[in-house]
């Protein structure tokens, strides 16, 4: 089937398989390997892009779900480089170890602060929920993403 959709700014049409899932769409037809995959079942969030504007797991959608979309993935963030501040946020911070979960973690983060420019802790604890790291803890995730929403 031939689809149409936009990742990054960038306009594609492309013929695809209905079957094949956004996460290898991503990673295998565009070489955008910037987004995990963890657990491949929804669980881990590894794996999050933005599909307009809101946080979704990009192993559960399947690729005709994404027909006329736009969809944000890690590579975006960083604009003409300059990273964005939760990625740098993320660096001052330490809240990153293994680096695995980073990807979903910020795009995650990133819708919230979207939608929620100045969230409470408790904002951002519901936005990670389901990102699961098994490194740093969240403390330092949560820190990152409170001080780089003081700084919008
Ligand atoms: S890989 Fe998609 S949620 Fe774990
Ligand atoms: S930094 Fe390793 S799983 Fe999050």
């Amino acid at each position: 089937m031939q689809i149409e959709f936009k990742v990054n700014g960038k306009e594609h049409t492309m013929n695809v398989q209905p079957t094949m899932r956004l996460v290898d769409l991503l990673r295998e037809e565009l070489g955008l390997t910037g987004t995990k995959e963890g657990c491949g079942e929804g669980e881990c969030g590894s794996c999050t892009v933005l599909m307009n504007g809101k946080a979704v797991n990009s192993c559960l959608v399947l690729v005709p779900q994404i027909r006329g979309q736009e969809i944000l993935t890690i590579e975006a963030l960083e604009q003409d480089g300059q990273l964005d501040k939760l990625q740098e946020s993320f660096i001052n911070n330490s809240a990153v170890q293994c680096g695995y979960c980073t990807p979903g973690m910020l795009m995650s983060a990133k819708a919230l602060l979207m939608t929620n420019p100045h969230p409470t802790e408790e904002d951002i604890k519901t936005a990670i929920a389901g990102n699961l790291c098994r490194c740093t803890g969240y403390n330092k995730i949560v820190q990152a993403i409170k001080e780089a929403a003081a700084q919008i």
